[in-house]
């Protein structure tokens, strides 16, 4: 099977990578890709805006499936696109998309259909919201309704906090704002969990615990997350099936009674109380770094499982996982989530010397010639399966330690939550 994968983070790396292991696979690409993602699949370098120019590739080259990783070309409209050209894709159609894209459109379904999530406010104009703040309680989160990757939420201790955070998403900040959402703070721990859907049934894809903040102890600026582990220590039977009775089902009736389908990885990000979920956020994709951190104990065939999504047949699909734990640390640009420096070369990558557990997944580079260079914040995975995050972590460890990048950065404690030492 000849397959595509549009992307170009170290989710992407990570898909291609569990992919390639496939004996039904015969070619497989990567629209654009990176440095890691040309080493085991053929980059191409179009512009993924372009639907027509990835759409006439796609023809040209008789590509079977196209796999989407990130959320905009999804929000944007690129499965409806590639459909209506009679290209098989994995990934949820524009309309359901919205589960990512609005976070009010989220809200609107648990509301309606009873999903636990924080209490929240819908505000049309700076004054409707200005009025709001004036009689609430504090702390709480003002979020703009867009694609923000993750910048478009304000944890606020005060009014002045949220006044300024109105102000911002009204004045553009994230684009056109016609409306924003405050919403109740949540207390707890937070745990991402995945499913994979082909639209008539789903099955679990396992959990994972994100490490969003820049700083050691969970201190600092918020990122696309520094590291994660899986599966998430939070996780148990009781927890599972209210996840899955509470939130995720309606979620999926939801979306029936629009007579749509939901084909793709829907991330669920959650907020955990005395063992009861509570939805953050739906994500229509999965999640970078945990798809790097959990693909690596897949013990299935993934392109059999993506291709039975496609043709509505997963329920007949096993998925096996293999009894071990994972962990990721994300080596990035020194000033990363702010500014940092492009075009950096990373030397030495080739002299690593990696084990069979362990996984070294690009997201930031690009190869020039023969060199490889930075060109992300966040710039390399370094993956370890083992019987214990400790273990994991002391491994990955000593890669990155090997590698000895000078303009990178680390976090040393990913996992500290569940790591006593
Ligand atoms: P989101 O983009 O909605 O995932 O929000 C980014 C991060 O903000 C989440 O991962 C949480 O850490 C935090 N967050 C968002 N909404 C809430 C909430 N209602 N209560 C507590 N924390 C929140
Ligand atoms: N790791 C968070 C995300 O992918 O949105």
């Amino acid at each position: 099977m000849k397959i595509a994968i549009i992307g170009s983070g170290g989710r992407e790396h990570a898909l291609v990578h569990q992919l390639s292991k496939s004996k039904k696979l015969t070619k497989i690409y990567t629209i654009p890709g990176n440095a890691g993602t040309g080493e085991i699949s053929e980059n191409i370098d179009l512009n993924v805006d372009n639907f027509q120019e990835l759409y006439n590739f796609i023809a040209r080259e008789q590509i079977e499936l196209v796999v989407v990783g990130p959320e905009k070309p999804l929000v944007e409209g690129l499965v409806d696109f590639l459909e209506s050209k009679k290209i098989k894709v994995f990934g949820p159609r524009r309309s359901v998309a919205q589960l990512e894209g609005s976070k009010i459109f989220t809200k609107k379904i648990c509301k309606e259909f009873n999903i636990p999530t924080a209490k929240f406010e819908i505000c049309k104009s700076k004054n409707e919201a200005f009025d709001f703040l004036s009689s609430s309680n504090f702390p709480l989160v003002v979020k703009a309704d867009v694609l923000a990757a993750g910048k478009g939420v304000y944890i606020c201790q005060t009014i002045d906090e949220a006044n300024a955070a109105v102000n911002e998403i009204f004045d553009g900040k994230f684009g056109n704002a016609e409306q924003l959402l405050i919403e109740e703070f949540l207390q707890g721990d937070e745990m991402s969990f995945f499913i994979i859907s082909d639209g008539n049934s789903y099955k679990t894809f396992n959990t994972a615990q994100d490490h969003k903040r820049v700083g050691e102890g969970d201190t600092g600026k918020n990122t696309g997350g520094m590291g994660a582990y899986s599966p998430s220590s939070l996780i148990n039977n009781d927890l599972e099936k209210k996840i899955l009775k509470k939130i995720i089902e309606p979620t999926l009736n939801a979306i029936s009674k629009m007579n749509e389908k939901y084909i793709g990885f829907l991330y669920a990000g959650l907020m955990i109380k005395n063992n009861e979920p509570y939805l953050i956020e739906y994500n229509v994709r999965m999640g970078d770094p945990e798809c790097q951190t959990i693909l690596p104990l897949v013990d299935s065939d993934l392109l059999e499982i993506i291709n039975a999504c496609c043709n509505s047949s997963l329920a007949k699909q096993e998925i096996k996982w293999k009894n071990k734990k994972s962990m990721c640390i994300v080596l990035c640009s020194k000033g990363y989530p702010e500014k940092y420096k492009r075009n950096v070369e990373i030397l030495n990558l080739k002299e690593l010397k990696i084990k069979k557990d362990s996984f070294i997944f690009h997201a930031g580079t690009r190869k020039l010639e023969n060199k490889v260079l930075a060109i992300g914040g966040r710039v390399i995975n370094f993956v370890n399966i083992s019987d214990n995050y400790s273990s994991s972590r002391k491994e990955i460890i000593y890669h990155i330690k090997k590698l000895n990048w000078l303009p990178g950065f680390f976090r040393s404690d990913i996992g500290y939550k569940v790591i006593k030492e």
